[in-house]
């Protein structure tokens, strides 16, 4: 394993997937656990990461000395390179010397571990308020900048290596080839994490926490549950059951694909509870989002469990159902272990995201993976890309991309224009480029138009093509004008009731993905 500590912002996570990219193993840890604890995980090496604060900063985290000492090589990253410095003797100022963005940086030691094989001229992208001015004892200096005459420096000595800048943003040129060389030269490490031994882990791991008792597991249809039921199927096979509540809210041929093509791959237990009317009922003059979602996330926690006390009740002599299974991600283990008491910005129910008062175990063999790696997953236990390369589609599905109330006709409306959306992008290959693009149906809204020699009168649909690396930010996609002309004809021409097509330019901040 390889440790990378946290100290705040979000880099954290993008080091640790791009370790993972270079096939080695790693896991993030609170810059607040203690160093002795870090050690003793038995890391083969420690990558410290940038951070908000300046190292003089009243209360900056900081880190115990004895963690440059253990023997295990260290990288230092932005802050962490400025912490190493200032721990280790070497000298920091907060000289004015500031540097932000894209920066040029001089490699004046190109045979060195890091740098070695990468150009003399390099372009990093930088970040900070202070600067190092002297390396301490025994460390060489690698680069510099204009600003900054110790941009990067190491001690290959005691494995000890740190850079200014960022390389694990994609706007440092060669920052992928940097983190290499500390992983596999300075560090030793041999490129050996793949897929295939998570999956092995993985079915070890969940035969030995199940037993011969059995679990469910609730489809939603999306990447994270699909493969996580694929993989404690391939683990304890006929005793894992899986449910997919159809509320209703999906889109066109959703529940057909859970039916057929996830029950194809895998052979899966599978229980459909067709639950629309129930959902509709409760849906009925709820406009408000927040309502929605919380009326959608309370009937489908009914349903589940009614469909688990079925389950019990058609085979009651078998082993308890005791576990359930959750295809809970890594940066939501980290998020809810950060604790920061981020703002409640929607109630977001992940459908099979079930509160755990239900009295279950939980089976969650994706929680130390980011969504990249789950898709890998489920291509090595051979589920089909349908499935795999889906894009996200939120819990509470369609409810939320009507606004205004939710009733059967304007789902149906809804259905037919996103799948014609959906049908063009595929067709222009573009399934790739866009991270998702709802479409929205402004139900309280209508607009005049003229169709044949009518009038007509009728509501818009919003087009919300979105780019984005993890959702937490995104931007929207310049999608090419004929493929916006071809939905546009083809929404007006065949959703009858739709007479305008109109596309979402705000990127997020500050507008959400959905509408809701
Ligand atoms: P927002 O709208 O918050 O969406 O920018 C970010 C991503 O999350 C998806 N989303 C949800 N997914 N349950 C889910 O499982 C939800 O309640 C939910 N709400 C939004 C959204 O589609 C986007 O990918």
């Amino acid at each position: 394993t390889v440790l990378v500590v946290d100290f705040g912002a979000q880099y954290a996570q993008l080091i640790a997937r791009r370790v993972r990219e270079a096939r080695v193993y790693s896991e993030i840890v609170p810059s607040s656990m203690p160093v002795a604890e870090m050690l003793a995980k038995r890391p083969r090496a420690i990558i410290l990461s940038g951070g908000p604060s300046s190292v003089y900063a009243p209360g900056a985290p900081g880190l115990d000395r004895s963690i440059f000492e253990a023997g295990v090589p260290v990288f230092g990253m932005c802050y962490g390179f400025q912490l190493m410095a200032t721990t280790l003797g070497g000298t920091v100022d907060n000289s004015g010397a500031r540097e932000y963005g894209r920066t040029a940086l001089d490699v004046s030691k190109p045979g060195s571990t890091l740098f070695e094989g990468t150009p003399a001229q390099q372009s990093v992208w930088m970040s900070h308020g202070d600067a190092c001015s002297a390396a301490p004892d025994g460390f060489t200096v690698t680069a510099s900048t204009d600003v900054v005459p110790v941009a990067a420096f190491e001690d290959d000595e005691k494995r000890l290596y740190g850079v200014q800048y960022h390389p694990e943003v994609l706007h440092t040129t060669h920052g992928q080839q940097i983190l290499e060389h500390f992983l596999y030269r300075g560090a030793g490490i041999q490129p050996s994490w793949t897929t295939s031994n998570v999956v092995d882990e993985q079915i070890a791991a969940i035969r030995a926490q199940v037993g011969d008792r059995r679990a469910i597991c609730g489809l939603s249809g999306g990447v994270d549950s699909a493969v996580a039921a694929a993989l404690v199927q391939r683990a304890i096979g006929d005793r894992l059951t899986c449910v997919y509540v159809d509320h209703g809210l999906m889109r066109k041929g959703e529940t057909e694909q859970v039916e057929k093509d996830f029950v194809a791959a895998t052979g899966v237990r599978l229980k459909v509870v067709d639950a629309s009317e129930r959902f509709l009922t409760a849906l009925a003059g709820v406009s408000d989002p927040e309502q929605k979602r919380k009326t959608i996330g309370r009937e489908f926690i009914r349903v589940f469990e009614q469909a688990q006390a079925e389950i019990v009740a058609e085979a009651p002599g078998d082993q308890p159902v005791e576990f359930l299974v959750q295809g809970t991600l890594y940066p939501d283990v980290v998020e809810s272990g950060g604790g920061t008491g981020t703002a409640n910005i929607k109630s977001h129910h992940n459908v099979g995201g079930l509160p755990e008062d239900l009295e279950f175990a939980l089976v969650e063999p994706l929680r130390k993976l980011f969504k990249d790696e789950v898709r890998m997953v489920g291509q090595e236990l051979g589920l089909p890309d349908e499935i795999v390369q889906r894009q996200p589609f939120p819990g509470p599905g369609l409810g939320i991309r009507i606004v205004g109330e939710v009733t059967k006709e304007r789902l149906d409306l809804l259905r037919e224009a996103d799948a014609i959306a959906r049908e063009e992008l595929t067709a222009a290959g573009l399934d790739r480029d866009i991270w998702q693009c709802p479409v929205v149906l402004l139900a309280d809204v209508r607009s005049v138009g003229v169709q044949g020699d009518g009038r007509t009168y009728g509501h818009p649909v919003v087009l919300r093509p979105v780019s984005s690396e993890d959702a937490m930010t995104a931007d929207w996609s310049r999608l090419p004008y004929d493929v916006l002309a071809r939905i546009s004809t083809r929404i007006t021409n065949e959703v009858a009731e739709v007479n305008r097509v109109v596309l979402d330019v705000t990127s997020k901040p500050p507008g959400t993905i959905e509408w809701e």
